[in-house]
């Protein structure tokens, strides 16, 4: 068995082997003079289970073809079964047609992860389950619920206080789940209504809040628009205090500045995604998923 890290998250990487007890496998990736990508392998993988650890987070094309070339090159080297480690899947959201015209980049990626030679793929929290149908090959889907849910016991918030929110409609089923594992809390979910292009959005609440810790639940903060207006509803209803978790911490401008406005208790992610320093900032809880 061989262990390889991509240059996406060589640190979570790196604690997936120690944890294994193993060394990382030695690969050698550098860009071209013209921003090619070239990947050799420093050791033999003839025979070998591979796995490659690579999420393809921002920059997602550069980390994806990073990931094709390491799949294409153990190819090539004779390994006998090659996983695809892919903790943050890019292009996720891009599971459907919602107009007319547009493309299915997540199927794409999906042909173009198993056409490069995977044997198998492993994804943290997909935005949507049925996206593992674009995969003819295995799919393996774990979670970063468990460690999340273990560091909010830890907490003890898990009072009779508790109310679990949906950011909004399509992550219920989520959520859910989530309330489930904390002692069945109910469930508050926060209804978006977009009144035609360019419109103000209107925020319905659905549930109760009042004098109640709320525990926003999604699968990723990219910009945090979502998960802050929620939040701005929550306290609107009466919430006591607002804490966001979320597996996949993307972070685009302006999610900092949104998160640390003072909306939120706690912001709790996992290192599906490295983050840099500077988007570190004090309610930022951090957990592995190594
Ligand atoms: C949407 O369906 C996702 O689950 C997230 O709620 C969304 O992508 C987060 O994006 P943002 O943080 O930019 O609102």
């Amino acid at each position: 068995l061989r262990i390889f890290s991509g240059t996406a998250n060589p640190a979570l990487a790196q604690e997936v082997a120690t944890y294994l007890g193993m060394e990382l496998g030695k690969i050698k990736i550098k860009r071209f003079a013209d921003g090619e990508i070239y990947v050799q392998l420093q050791e033999s993988v003839r025979g070998c289970d591979v796995f490659l650890i690579q999420p393809t987070c921002p920059p997602a094309n550069e980390n994806l073809m990073e990931l094709l070339i390491m799949i294409d090159a153990c190819r090539r080297a004779s390994a006998k079964n090659i996983t695809a480690v892919i903790p943050y899947f890019g292009y996720a959201r891009a599971d459907r047609k919602t107009q007319g015209r547009e493309s299915i980049a997540a199927k794409l990626v999906a042909n173009l992860i198993t056409e490069a030679g995977a044997d198998r793929m492993l994804a943290c929290d997909l935005h949507s389950g049925q996206s593992m149908g674009y995969f003819d090959i295995p799919v393996d889907h774990v979670y970063g619920q468990p460690v999340i849910l273990d560091y909010l016991a830890s907490k003890t918030i898990c009072s009779n206080d508790l109310v679990v929110v949906s950011p909004d409609v399509g992550g219920v089923a989520r959520a859910r789940a989530f309330a489930k594992k904390l002692s069945d809390a109910p469930l508050a979910i926060v209804d978006k209504r977009r009144h035609g292009h360019n419109l103000t959005e209107v925020l319905n609440l659905i549930g109760d809040v009042k004098g109640k810790v709320a525990v926003m639940v999604d699968d990723m903060i990219d910009t945090a628009g979502t998960i802050a207006k929620g939040a701005a509803l929550l306290h609107q209803e009466g919430a006591r205090e607002v804490y966001a978790c979320s597996t996949h911490a993307v972070f685009s401008d302006p999610a900092v500045e949104r998160l640390s406005s003072g909306l939120f208790q706690e912001v709790i992610i996992t290192n599906t995604i490295p983050l840099p320093e500077q988007k570190s900032f004090p309610q930022l809880t951090v957990l592995s998923v190594a």
